[in-house]
């Protein structure tokens, strides 16, 4: 029974009163959940239905900041629904059509809520046809100030964890529901318009230059990303495969972020050694210049990195191979509730330090021993809550448990087993309990305590 039937259920006696559920004779159709139920991001994603894809049409223009669209989205119900909900913070909604036809929507806040002429039974797919437009405004953010659809002096950048998409297209914004994208961006002649996946074309008229973009492979809605400004863009191959790189044309042309993501290839395939095949069609990453991105994160198949990386001087692959090693850990195998997002950033954290080793840095027990003297083990790394999504219980914590697994069942048993779980999981979503279900099938043993100890325990466990 789906959380909205028992609902309808229990408030019957009201909804009679009330005419809200009409129990029955409408052939069970009913409103999709308005978000995903994740404690994390309350409000975010929706219920009653799965994205498979979306094809998103926008224009940018930078001197007066309006962003005009239209979304396209494919959709399969997985529940009778009467409405169902977008989420889409600020931008005004034109026109909604589903399947063609056109439907009625409400637009408050966040949430744009969609009633289509007809019911959409169980199973059906159906087309969404959203047309949308205005000026882009971020989303608080506790931590970071804010996140999503930031306005720069030359043009845009849309990026933010645990959301972000909203701020410029309507979706169903929590990583449980992946989908494939095309993304057509035309912005003025002479600025750069990059975004998520494969090149596929780039056509100019009348001023303005349409950039194309496709992701194949499903991606979760935070990993996308939407950058226009001016970008030296260097495009080019990498294992037959496109490697698109951008560095904002604020930033020296032969400083430390373009010799970063220089080795975009060389990294991805120290990766790749380790944990398997590279999961994506295209590589890259882009370098921006705006101080107000203070994180890098792993939008899918092009990393996006703050200034504050490059700051030293010198080149940072480090913040590379971290940024790569979640197009693996993060984004082919996604985590199903932010609770969970150690399984990103953990693993992530620990590929930094296996590259770092190789790359001529800091050995691994070294860089363990040192994390582990200055683990506070009252912080959990599962469920850290909501404030602690980003900090050293996640990151720290969770790549010593990595190491943890690794000691205990050998390298040979742990290399296999993170390949065997990446190829299993690909492009799905997984949980906490997953993992360790695999690992030890894998490993051919209880690894329950092990990971409890590592994960949640109070207290130290002995170091390996
Ligand atoms: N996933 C990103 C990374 O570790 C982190 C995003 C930072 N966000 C934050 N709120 N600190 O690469
Ligand atoms: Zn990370």
């Amino acid at each position: 029974m789906s959380w909205g039937r028992r609902w309808c259920a229990t408030a019957l006696a009201v909804a009679l009163l009330a005419g809200g559920c009409t129990g029955g004779d409408d052939g069970g159709f009913r409103p999709g959940a308005a978000d995903a139920g994740d404690p994390y991001v309350p409000g975010a994603g929706n219920g009653g239905y799965d994205v498979g894809h979306y094809a998103l049409d926008v224009r940018y223009d930078p001197a007066d900041d309006r962003l005009t669209g239209t979304a396209t989205l494919t959709v399969t119900a997985t529940a009778a629904l009467s409405a169902f909900h977008l989420d889409l913070a600020g931008l005004t909604v034109d026109r909604v059509r589903v399947d063609g036809a056109a439907a009625r929507h409400r637009h408050d806040d966040a949430e744009l809520v969609v009633t289509p002429a007809h019911g959409l039974p169980a199973g059906k797919r159906f087309t969404v046809e959203v047309a949308y437009g205005g000026v882009p405004k971020p989303l608080p953010d506790a931590e970071l100030g804010d996140v999503g659809f930031h306005h720069t002096p030359d043009g845009a950048i849309a990026l933010g964890e645990p959301q972000s998409a909203s701020t410029w297209y309507p979706v169903n914004d929590h990583p449980s529901d992946k989908a494939t994208y095309d993304v057509a961006v035309t912005v003025p002649d002479g600025l750069a318009a990059l975004t998520n996946g494969v090149p596929t074309g780039r056509t100019s008229a009348g001023g303005r230059t349409t950039w194309r973009w496709s992701e194949r492979s499903p991606m979760a809605s935070y990993l996308t990303t939407l950058v226009i400004g001016d970008y030296r863009v260097a495009t080019g191959t990498h294992a037959g495969k496109p490697l698109v790189t951008a560095v904002a044309s604020a930033l020296p042309p032969d400083g430390p972020a373009a010799a970063s993501l220089a080795r975009t290839g060389e990294v991805a395939d120290f990766l790749a050694a380790r944990l398997g095949p590279y999961p994506f069609d295209a590589y890259g990453g882009v370098a921006v210049a705006d101080e107000r991105i203070r994180y890098a994160l792993e939008t899918q198949t092009r990393p996006v990195y703050g200034p504050a990386f490059f700051a030293g001087g010198r080149p940072n692959a480090a913040v590379v191979a971290h940024e790569l090693a979640h197009q693996w850990f993060g984004d082919s195998v996604s985590v199903a509730r932010w609770s969970d997002i150690w399984l990103n950033e953990g693993f992530a954290t620990y590929a930094e330090w296996l590259w770092a080793e190789h790359d001529g840095g800091r050995t691994v027990a070294g860089t363990v021993a040192d994390r582990y003297a200055a683990t506070d083990w009252s912080k959990p790394t599962v469920d850290p809550g909501r404030a602690g999504m980003f900090g050293d219980a996640v990151y720290q914590r969770g790549a010593l448990a990595v190491h943890a697994l690794r000691r205990a069942v050998g390298d040979e048993t742990f290399f296999r087993l993170l390949r065997g779980w990446l190829a299993q999981r690909r492009d799905g979503n997984a949980t906490t309990a997953d993992f360790i279900g695999y690992a030890e099938r894998a490993a051919g043993r209880p690894l329950r305590t092990l990971f409890d100890a590592w994960l949640v325990g109070a207290t130290p466990p002995a170091l390996p």
